[in-house]
């Protein structure tokens, strides 16, 4: 399976956690992102409990749909209890689990709310403490003879699990936080993915907007945004961040790219990357965040911009 390299985030057109989201301004943006190139989607049935799949599902709807890569993910429910507390949010208590009965319940409802009748990849959210992967590898080798989904991959694992699943199956992907300011990867998953040729797919690739050269600390975010409280987005941080990026901000004036661009592209160059997942949330984004696909550095670029962040190693503490 191919599909380009840079992949629409949908966490944020659910809302949860991003301070709501207008349902219009989401479909827009994921049509816009599709006719601008992109061909992946990365969602989750927990994005908005069950929103942002709805949107997606509105957004490809009538589209050719074999021209579109539907990435989402199972194992957190927010309408049963299990033994693994996931998070408490809005009210309501989500909890893993991927127990067979359970994906196999949670693939019914996310085809319901995406308009299809299979996914391309499918995808463990969190690890599941209360499942062995022999039985998750399992569930997903049998939905996938059974042509519900074409592909599956894991998130959030260790080198080890992601280790044991690529020997039990066919792995396709992992997906963990990359960026140019997180790079714990580095030394952990990309290695055996570059080895296994594993599709190694960035979440939160522009540290969720701060490395888009535009937050400062200006920035009013809506209630119920995760940046509100988070010590990476606290004002102190925000003017920090914004002299480490200093250097990439006029490199981007040279080249008449923009910053999320330069960054993105040098994220997709680090050995064993294949996708980035970028959150967007409307067209301009859509449209900016699509171009990083094409935009190409050379070496003294690629430099600068490694040289730029490792100027803050102490960001990698914030959380
Ligand atoms: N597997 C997992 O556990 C997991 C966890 C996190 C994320 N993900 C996946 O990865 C995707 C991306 O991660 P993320 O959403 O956390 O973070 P991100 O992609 O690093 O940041 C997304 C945010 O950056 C801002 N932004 C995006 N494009 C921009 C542009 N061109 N110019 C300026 N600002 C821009 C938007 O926020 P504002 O406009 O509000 O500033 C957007 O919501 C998610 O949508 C989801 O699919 C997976």
């Amino acid at each position: 399976m191919q599909a380009s390299v840079v992949a629409f985030g949908a966490w944020a057109i659910g809302g949860w956690k991003w301070g709501g989201s207008d349902a219009q301004a989401s479909v827009e943006a994921v049509r816009a992102s599709l006719d601008a190139g992109v061909d992946l989607i990365d969602t989750a049935a927990v994005y908005g409990f069950g929103l942002s799949e709805e949107i997606v599902g509105k957004a490809i709807e009538g589209r050719p749909r074999e021209d579109i890569i539907v990435a989402t993910k199972c194992g957190l429910r927010w309408d049963i209890e299990t033994s693994t507390l996931h998070a408490e949010s809005e009210g309501k208590r989500i909890f893993r689990t991927l127990e067979p009965t359970s994906i196999r319940w949670e693939i019914e409802q996310s085809l319901a709310r995406l308009g299809t009748d299979y996914i391309d990849l499918y995808q463990t959210h969190w690890p599941d403490p209360a499942t062995d992967i022999e039985s998750v590898v399992d569930t997903f080798e049998a939905l996938k003879a059974e042509g519900l989904i074409r592909a599956w991959g894991l998130c959030n694992e260790s080198p080890e699990q992601l280790a044991a699943a690529a020997k039990l199956g066919s792995l396709a992907t992992d997906q963990e936080r990359y960026s140019l300011l997180d790079r714990e990867q580095d030394d952990a998953n990309l290695p055996l993915c570059e080895e296994q040729d594993i599709g190694f797919l960035c979440y939160s690739p522009i540290a969720q907007g701060l490395l888009s050269g535009q937050i400062d600390s200006r920035r009013q975010f809506a209630e119920g945004d995760l940046r509100i409280g988070n010590p990476r987005f606290s004002p102190a941080v925000l003017d920090a961040i914004q002299a480490v990026l200093a250097p990439v901000k006029a490199l981007a004036r040279d080249r008449g790219d923009t910053v999320e661009q330069l960054v993105l592209a040098w994220t997709l160059e680090q050995p064993g990357v294949s996708h980035v997942l970028v959150g967007t949330r409307d067209v301009e984004q859509a449209a900016a965040n699509a171009l990083a696909g094409s935009v190409e550095l050379d070496d003294d670029e690629m430099a600068m911009i490694s040289q730029a962040a490792a100027a803050w190693p102490g960001f990698a503490q914030l959380s």
